[in-house]
Order: structure tokens, then C-alpha cells, then sequence
């Protein structure tokens, strides 16, 4: 069995990691570009995530058994509706289906079609368009919280909670015409009701007709402890019961994974692959903030610690639509994933300090599991950062708390001058 994964982010290491882990049968693992980490667990190829016929021609010259795409660039690319016009067994989306996540106003367009619950919205072509519907008061005057979205990809800068209204058409004059993303991305914008409540992260695998559901997750999506501070790709994860109780999540998948699975058979759309659903569990029910066509990140990391099952055949079963058999299991512990990230994140992070403490703790017997987001070795051997979001410290234990206190424990013993991390991961947005 040949696997490529697609991507070398913390996800990345998290998904390679858990091949190996829970393969019963032999694994040859690629991962393209993957990383200096990740090079301790697969062959890494030297193709960018994007480069879809590369990529398509690697795992045809090698004879790829399967190939994971770890995130949402390749697939909005094209990667899958590559691999399959060559006959190549893909687990992930086409372009088509990953618009769910690659355009905000499709996602929305789609909920309304098929009834899922979601904040109440408009679409907006232009500038004008969206300063006019939000003069119009259909969400509130002038002190009425109002969200404000670019339609397109924008790694976490795209979406402003705006406190006011002065506030959301700044936040329309700067995504739309102040190039605070990029211009495709921005060419339009959905505006949104402010609903509040705590948030869950809802996974599933699904082969197109069947699914298999995964741990509820929470994210930490602000820099600041205490939620506060600019929005990053997320500073931290935890799987838990407290996230969202087995009632909760009954009703989540029947008004929601449910009808979205329906919606996309009703539209033609083949999703073989991951989807994410991000839920606000508001008074009223669980409404769906946003899709993703792909693991989270660190999600994946804090989920796949988890899984008892061969993440292999989860993923063959997917790409060759026979999930309808398989039965996945999942330890009963809790797990908790810790962001580190360098000094300037998510803004302007630096990047190539040299990282104290990483090897020794590999060493150790730790019930820790270390992913690489953002390092690379340098010439002398030693570790250092390469990115904004470098270590995602990850652990599983038979209730969070413990999960936590593992993470902070190793978290201590790692160190580089910059590092920052948010010492309340788990502990807030628990409701
Ligand atoms: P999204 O990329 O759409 O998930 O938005 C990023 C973050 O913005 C979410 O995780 C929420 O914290 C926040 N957000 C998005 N939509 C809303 C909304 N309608 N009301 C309140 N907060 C929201
Ligand atoms: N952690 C959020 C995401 O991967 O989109």
C-alpha cells in the first residue's frame, strides 16, 4: 500500500503520523512537499500542494495506491478532478464540491437551498451593493452587531464580527476596495446576522452517500487568551463530551450533516472526502457558520490522536465509495492540541530561531505527541521556525484536563525567543 498525502503543515504531520500509527498492514507513506518533520515518517517529494498535474503524474509514475489531500489550496485547485480523470484513487472533493468552503456565497446559496440553519445573509457583487444593505437596517441600526465575509479563500483574514455598523462598512471598504485580501477573493461579500454562542467543530468522513461521524472538536481561533485579538488559522484544539453532548450532536446531524449529505446528492455534487461543519450552538439550535472540505488545523491533530481505527482503509473506503461498512472507532479520552507560534503571528512572524528542548522531549517517554507546523532543520541539525504556527503539542487523556496539563508540561520544556502560546486552551468557550 502506497500512500501520498497532499500538504506539510501540523495537519499534515498529524495525518502521516496516524497512517503509521494505526496501519495493521505495511505502509509506504509520500507526502508532497511535506516537511523536514514529516521526512521522519514519509518520503517527502519535492511538488508543491498546488501543482496538480506534478502531482498527478508522481502518483501515476510510482503507482500511488491513494492519495490525501491534507487542505483547501489543492483541492480548490483541482487535485482531485485530476487524479480521477487518470484513474487515480482520491480522497478529496473536486473544485466543484469544494467551493462549500471556497466560496462563502455558494456555502450560503446552498444552505438555503437545502434548509440547513445558518445565520440569516445577503450577498453583496460591489462595494456599493453591500454599504447600500447595510443602510437598508435588515441587520439592525446602527449599534447592531453585523459580520461582514469575503466570498473567497483568505486563510482566516476574510471574516470581520463587526460591533457596529460604522464598523461592517469599514470592513466592506477594506475587503472590498483596501486589498486587505486578495482581489478574487474579495470580488464579493456576504453579510450576516452576529448570532453568539459557543462553537463546535463537527467532522465527518463521507464517500458521497454514507458517513462516519468523528469526535466533536473546538477550535481557538483568536491570538489573545480570553478570545481576544486578531482571528489566526487557530491557536489550539480540544475533543471533549463538553463540546457538544451526544444529544447535541443527534440533532447536529439530523438538521444538519444530514440535509448537507441530501443537498449535495440533490445538486449533483460527489463529495468523496472530509467535510467540517462549523457550528454557533446558539439558543435556538446549532447553526452553520462555515463549511470546510478538509480536516481543520489543529483540529486534525487533537481528532486523529484519537482514532483506533486504520486511518488507511477510513480513506479507501472513502475513495472508493464503501464507507457504508466500516465501523471507525475512537479511544474514549479526551485530547487537547497546543499551538506555539513565533513571535509576530499571525501577522508578521518571524521565522528561523533556533528551537531549545524539541529532541530531548521526542526522546523522553511522553505520553506527547509533537506535530510540525512551521520548522525546518537548519545546517548544524538543531530545529528552528519556519512559519507562524511552528509546534502543535498534542495529547489524549482520560479527561481534558489531564490532556491539558500533559500539553503545558511539554509545552515548558520547549523554548525559542519569540514563542508564544495561549495558556487557556480547553478552558474557554466551555459553556
Ligand atoms: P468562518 O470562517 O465563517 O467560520 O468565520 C470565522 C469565525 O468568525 C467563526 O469561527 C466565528 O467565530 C466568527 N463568525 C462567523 N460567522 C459568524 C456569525 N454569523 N456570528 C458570529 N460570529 C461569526
Ligand atoms: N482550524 C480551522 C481550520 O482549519 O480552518
Amino acid at each position: 500500500m502506497k500512500i501520498l498525502v497532499i500538504g506539510s503543515g501540523g495537519r499534515e504531520h498529524a495525518l502521516c503520523h496516524a497512517l503509521k500509527r494505526t496501519s495493521a498492514r505495511p505502509v509506504e507513506l509520500y507526502c508532497a512537499p511535506g516537511s523536514d518533520a514529516i521526512n521522519a515518517l514519509a518520503r517527502t517529494v519535492p511538488i508543491a500542494a498546488t501543482d496538480v498535474s506534478a502531482l498527478a503524474s508522481f502518483a501515476e509514475t510510482e503507482q500511488i495506491t491513494l492519495t490525501i489531500v491534507g487542505g483547501e489550496a489543492p483541492l480548490a485547485a483541482g487535485v482531485a478532478d485530476e487524479f480521477e480523470r487518470r484513474g487515480l484513487a482520491v480522497a478529496g472533493p473536486r473544485a466543484e464540491a469544494a467551493r462549500l468552503e471556497s466560496s462563502k456565497a455558494f456555502a450560503k446559496e446552498f444552505m438555503a437551498r437545502h434548509k440547513i440553519p445558518t445565520a440569516r445573509f445577503r450577498v453583496a457583487a460591489s462595494a456599493g451593493e453591500a454599504r447600500e444593505i447595510l443602510a437598508g437596517g435588515e441587520f439592525g441600526e446602527a449599534d447592531a452587531p453585523v459580520v461582514v465575509k469575503a466570498d473567497g479563500l483568505a486563510a482566516g483574514k476574510g471574516v470581520v464580527v463587526a460591533a457596529t455598523l460604522a464598523e461592517a462598512v469599514e470592513a466592506v471598504n477594506e475587503l472590498m476596495e483596501g486589498g486587505r485580501v486578495g482581489s478574487e477573493a474579495a470580488r464579493r461579500v456576504v453579510i450576516e446576522e452576529a448570532l453568539t454562542g459557543p462553537e463546535a467543530s463537527l467532522l465527518f468522513w463521507t464517500d458521497g452517500t454514507d458517513y462516519a461521524l468523528m469526535p466533536p472538536a473546538r477550535d481557538h481561533k483568536r491570538i489573545g487568551e480570553g478570545d481576544t485579538g486578531a482571528n489566526t488559522g487557530g491557536m489550539g484544539a480540544i475533543t471533549s463530551p463538553a463540546v457538544l453532548d451526544a444529544e447535541a450532536e443527534a440533532r447536529a446531524v439530523r438538521e444538519v450533516v444530514e440535509p448537507t449529505l441530501a443537498g449535495l446528492r440533490a445538486d449533483g455534487l460527489e463529495f468523496r472526502g472530509v467535510i467540517f461543519v462549523g457550528l454557533m450552538l446558539t439558543e435556538d439550535g446549532a447553526r452553520v457558520l462555515e463549511y470546510n472540505v478538509r480536516f481543520g488545523d489543529p483540529e486534525a491533530q487533537a481528532i486523529l490522536v484519537r482514532l483506533e481505527s486504520d486511518l488507511g482503509e477510513i480513506f479507501e473506503a472513502v475513495a472508493h465509495k464503501k464507507l457504508g461498512g466500516a465501523r471507525v472507532r475512537w479511544s474514549e479520552d479526551a485530547s487537547a492540541c497546543v499551538v506555539l507560534a513565533a513571535r509576530g503571528y499571525p501577522e508578521r512572524p518571524e521565522t528561523g530561531a533556533r528551537i531549545e528542548g524539541l529532541d530531548e522531549l521526542s526522546l523522553a517517554a511522553s505520553p506527547v505527541e509533537i506535530f510540525h507546523a512551521g520548522t525546518r532543520r537548519a545546517g548544524d541539525g538543531s530545529w528552528e521556525t519556519a512559519g507562524g504556527r511552528v509546534l502543535g503539542v498534542t495529547a489524549r487523556a482520560p479527561t481534558l484536563d489531564r490532556a491539558l496539563a500533559h500539553c503545558y508540561e511539554a509545552a515548558g520544556r520547549v523554548h525559542w525567543d519569540g514563542m508564544q502560546y495561549r495558556r487557556d486552551i480547553g478552558r474557554f468557550g466551555r459553556h
